[in-house]
């Protein structure tokens, strides 16, 4: 298959009105998108990415309104995180609408909802007329791609076409939380602070694995994620990196004898880090780095879910 580049959700869309798998920009990362009432459609998106059966996808819907075609219920605290949080980067957990087949949420009873913050996903899901359910646009196990450049790394010759943005704002996945009870339950960090979400009403993490009772609440979680080929060691203090022939770094602060790391860079903030995470792991293994060390970010803001994505890459 020839994998379309456009910059034109009206042609991108096209392709998702006859079964085609197209990737497109949001906020956090690129994600692939099939009609989400089409099981045949979504079906492709498992192959492409060579994505375990038993994990959900994520459905994106182009406005508020349109939650309710695809969730069966919205409780009073899903609606205030909705009101509050849409568009933006955050996933909301559902009981699963009627229209919404087995093989978007791999048979279980809810659906993730969200609604992207950017134009041209916005533009995509409106000329598509249906909503989109969309993984992050990278094969299983790669780092989620933040550049249209990245997606075609890992899906050129699998996917019909690619609409091309920006780079990603945000640079890593939205937070999806579990708001079919009162509490909100955190099944991923992400994009949007849990200092926000609590906001909202009272915040809890479901643990480490994602796992309440013994139940995966949030089954990606269990997969190995957001890994380059490198070996990545996570680390309190930059200066506790060593330098090497086959050793990077990333990190707020300066490591020792920077000059003699194949590549090295040192972010201004937790906002620049997100942003860059993940292209620097494509990068160095892009060059045949071997040992990526990466410093964690203090766990406020984006901070947590920059953490939450190192630490998973250092345990592969
Ligand atoms: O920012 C994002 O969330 C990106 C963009 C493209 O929207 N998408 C994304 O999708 O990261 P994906 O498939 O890579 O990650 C979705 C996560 C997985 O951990 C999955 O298990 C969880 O959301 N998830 C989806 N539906 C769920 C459900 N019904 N219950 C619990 N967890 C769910
Ligand atoms: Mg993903």
């Amino acid at each position: 298959m020839k994998t379309i580049v456009t910059g034109s959700a009206v042609e991108a869309a096209s392709f998702l009105r006859v079964g085609q798998l197209v990737a497109f920009p949001t906020e956090t990362v690129y994600g692939l998108g099939a009609n989400a009432f089409d099981s045949e459609s979504v079906a492709k998106i498992f192959v492409a990415k060579e994505r375990p059966p038993d994990n959900p996808l994520i459905v994106h819907v182009g406005s508020r309104e349109d939650v309710g075609r695809v969730a069966r219920e919205v409780s009073p605290v899903a609606e205030r995180l909705i009101e509050a949080f849409f568009p933006g980067p955050l996933t909301v957990v559902l009981p699963r609408g009627e229209r919404i087949p087995d093989i978007v949420t791999a048979g279980l009873d809810t659906v993730g909802v969200r609604m992207p913050r950017h134009t041209l996903a916005l533009e995509l899901l409106a000329a598509a007329g249906v909503p989109l359910c969309a993984p992050s646009a990278n094969r299983s196990g790669r780092p989620s791609p933040t550049t249209w450049e990245a997606v075609l790394e890992d899906l050129d010759g699998r996917i019909a076409c690619v609409l091309q943005g920006e780079a990603t704002e945000i640079g890593i996945e939205s937070t999806v939380v579990d708001a079919t009870g009162d509490e909100i339950v955190v099944l991923r960090a992400g994009g949007l602070g849990i200092e926000e979400l609590s906001r909202i009403g009272p915040v809890r993490f479901a643990g480490d694995e994602g796992e309440l009772g013994g139940v995966p609440m949030s089954p990606g979680t269990k997969y190995r994620h957001y890994a380059p080929m490198a070996r990545v060691v996570a680390i309190d203090d930059a200066r506790e990196a060593k330098a090497g022939a086959g050793a990077a770094f990333i990190g707020l602060g300066m490591p020792p004898d920077p000059g003699s790391f194949a590549l090295y860079r040192v972010v201004p903030d937790s906002d620049a880090y997100a942003r860059e995470l993940f292209t620097f792991f494509r990068v160095c293994d892009g060059m045949g780095v071997t040992t990526i060390w990466a410093e964690l970010p203090k766990p406020a803001g984006i901070g947590v879910a920059l953490r939450d994505r190192i630490l998973r890459a250092s345990r592969g």
